[in-house]
């Protein structure tokens, strides 16, 4: 899989949101984006998952330009965004059965997926009987559960506390280690980023633009030592620095 994008711009009216982006991925790649609000990092999820076009540039997917929403990308939202009617295996189950595969299929990979993302017994229960952890686990269960090449998530963790957030992120990790999923993290929490990503990218916004861009080469086998490790600091001050540098350019 190989993901381009090719000096995409975006404009609502007469506002620039996105300018120039240009990036790559590959399969098994693990990217984040992390900018300040509005600098369009959800625009850009969107524009990648089909659901909005982009003004100007490109995007392709395996050298086929992105025109439409597809189960090739699979995206988790920003905000919890579960059919609150449906279970959660019917959650998980229906982007499969849009797709058409067998009730079989559906059932068994349903089961499956539940079980990636720790959820086995949770199944028959409706979104709202389940904490907001569980909930973004079962929307990433229902995103890998069409095969997609590639995951696209949107602060999936944003909403949650500090703890659960820690866990969903080792939760994550684990995931991407284990499959070798190629996964599009946005976050503006750097440390996020930094726990999870192989590469980042840094918007600034007004017009959301590129205007950093970090290998991240940290050793990933034990994540409460890696959050003290010196070189994980010192890359966390030093994008946390760019980050406020960029908030006090805007005041
Ligand atoms: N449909 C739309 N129509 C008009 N303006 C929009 C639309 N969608 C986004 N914008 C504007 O584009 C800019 C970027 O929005 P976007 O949601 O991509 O930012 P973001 O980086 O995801 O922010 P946050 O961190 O708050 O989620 C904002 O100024 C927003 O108001
Ligand atoms: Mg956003």
């Amino acid at each position: 899989m190989e993901l381009h994008l090719e000096n995409l711009s975006k404009r609502f009216g007469s506002k620039t949101v996105l300018e120039k982006i240009n990036f790559s991925m590959q399969s098994g790649e693990f990217l984040a984006l992390v900018g300040s609000s509005g600098s369009g990092k959800s625009t850009i999820l969107r524009l990648i998952a089909g659901l909005d076009q982009p003004s100007e540039g490109s995007i392709l997917v395996d050298g086929d330009p992105v025109t439409g929403p597809g189960p090739d990308r699979g995206m988790v939202f920003q905000k919890y965004s579960l059919y609150p009617w449906l279970s959660a295996a019917d959650n998980v189950a229906f982007g499969m059965r849009l797709q058409g595969i067998k009730p079989q299929e559906i059932r068994e990979r349903t089961g499956y997926f539940l079980e990636v993302v720790g959820l086995s017994d949770a199944g028959a229960k409706l979104p709202r009987e389940l904490s907001g952890g569980m909930q973004q686990r079962v929307a990433i269960a229902r995103a890998l559960a069409t095969n997609p090449r590639v995951l696209l998530l949107d602060e999936p963790f944003g909403a949650l506390d500090l703890q659960i957030r820690e866990s969903m992120q080792d939760f994550l990790l684990q995931l991407w280690q284990r499959t070798g999923l190629t996964v599009l993290l946005i976050t503006h929490d750097v440390e996020e980023a930094l726990v999870l990503a192989q590469r980042i990218h840094v918007l600034a916004p007004d017009p959301g633009r590129i205007i950093r861009s970090i290998d991240v080469n940290l050793d990933k086998q034990d994540l409460s030592q890696l959050r003290l490790s010196k070189d994980f600091l010192d890359l966390r001050r030093s994008l946390s620095g760019t980050l406020r540098a960029l908030e006090a350019a805007l005041c």
